[in-house]
């Protein structure tokens, strides 16, 4: 059976709790993700649009584009202040992947089972919705139905660095709560931790991982997609995940922790990841990574042909803070939702070991 949406009024609110990397032991964290609770909810079902929203390299956005991101998420982080509880807020935003992920659920009907959106085949789907509704909060914050959110181009030499938009200490999209090496020119390491400090080094080895995430290393759907996960399963472990989830999406999330906090926040932990700004633009490219696999030649066929995997299902605030019932299955052709990618070269392809 299907993973089912969970049921806010069941949401623990002392329920949160990390697993330190490389360790078993379960910590309790002192954070409340609940979001806040409605008993109205209703199926989402995909708007009409007339225009597509197209989603740009961040190392590319002209200035006026940057200007137009950051009054959004100004306004965003304002309502923090002004109204915690409005769903559309930046802490509320940032609140839904600890609830997902760290504990505070149950899954219906399976008390004491964690849900967990990472680590199998609904990362990919889960992520997808949670970051459409994040994009169109911020378009209706600022009254522009069209607007799109960037990608960090991280698979691309010229992307390979924090994108500069993010790392400007008065800019709403800063968060000081990261690497402090990695910042400015610092070239990324898709592996997070490798060691490797030589730029020319660094980068080829990002191309060979992506060579390998999305093509070298793949013999089925599930390999880059990720394990099973059906309804009362147990969450599974870190390494179940798929290739580009396991590689270069964690790899991202452990480069841009900050090693001076405890638990490596803000990207470095499930809980306290949405808190910089950076964590959705670097998702826009994780999805970005699923379209481009979609479309690369391979000899096993990408589709999942699976009920339970198509029925699962979540629940998220639109734009409209309207509660609403998402499934898989009305993500899997991202079309219909309304966005694409703008082109960017994608130098990995010619980096077969
Ligand atoms: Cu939900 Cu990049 O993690």
């Amino acid at each position: 059976l299907p993973i089912l949406p969970p049921d806010l009024s069941t949401c623990d609110p002392k329920g949160t709790t990390t697993t330190p990397p490389g360790s078993q032991e379960v910590v309790k964290l002192d954070v409340d993700c609940c979001p806040p609770f409605t008993d109205k909810q209703a199926d989402y079902k995909l708007p009409k649009f007339k225009k597509t929203r197209i989603r740009r390299a961040a190392h590319r956005l002209s200035r006026e584009e940057v200007e137009k991101y950051k009054l959004a998420m100004a306004k965003m982080r304002e309502l923090d202040v002004t109204d915690p509880d409005d769903p559309k807020g930046f802490t509320q935003q940032a609140n839904i992947h600890c609830a997902y992920c760290n504990g505070p659920y149950d899954q219906v009907g399976h008390p004491g089972v964690d849900l967990q959106v990472h680590n199998s085949w609904i990362f990919f789907p889960w992520h997808r919705w949670y970051l459409y509704f994040y994009e169109r909060i911020l378009g209706e914050l600022i009254g522009d139905p069209t607007f799109a959110l960037p990608y960090w181009n991280w698979d691309n030499l010229k992307g390979m660095t924090l994108p500069p938009a993010f790392d400007d200490p008065s800019s709403p999209l800063f968060d000081e709560n990261r690497n402090q090496d990695h910042r400015g020119k610092a070239v990324v390491d898709l592996t997070g931790r490798s060691g490797i400090t030589d730029p020319t080094q660094l980068v080829s080895n990002n191309l060979a991982l992506m060579y390998k995430e999305m093509i070298g290393g793949l013999d089925n759907a599930l390999d880059f997609m990720g394990t099973a996960y059906r309804d009362g399963d147990e969450s599974p472990p870190f390494g179940l995940g798929g290739t580009s989830e396991n590689g270069s999406h964690t790899g991202i999330h452990i480069w841009v922790g900050d090693p001076r906090n405890k638990f490596n926040e803000d990207m470095g932990n499930f809980y306290s990841t949405g808190r910089d700004p950076a964590f959705y633009c670097h998702h826009f490219n994780v999805d970005r990574m699923w379209t481009i696999w979609e479309k690369l030649p391979a000899t096993y066929s990408k589709k999942i042909d699976d009920d339970d995997f198509k029925n699962s299902a979540f629940m998220f605030y639109d734009e409209k803070k309207n509660l609403v019932r998402v499934k898989v299955a009305d993500c899997l052709d991202y079309t219909k939702m309304g966005y694409e990618y703008e082109y960017s070269d994608l130098s990995w392809l010619n980096s077969r070991p």
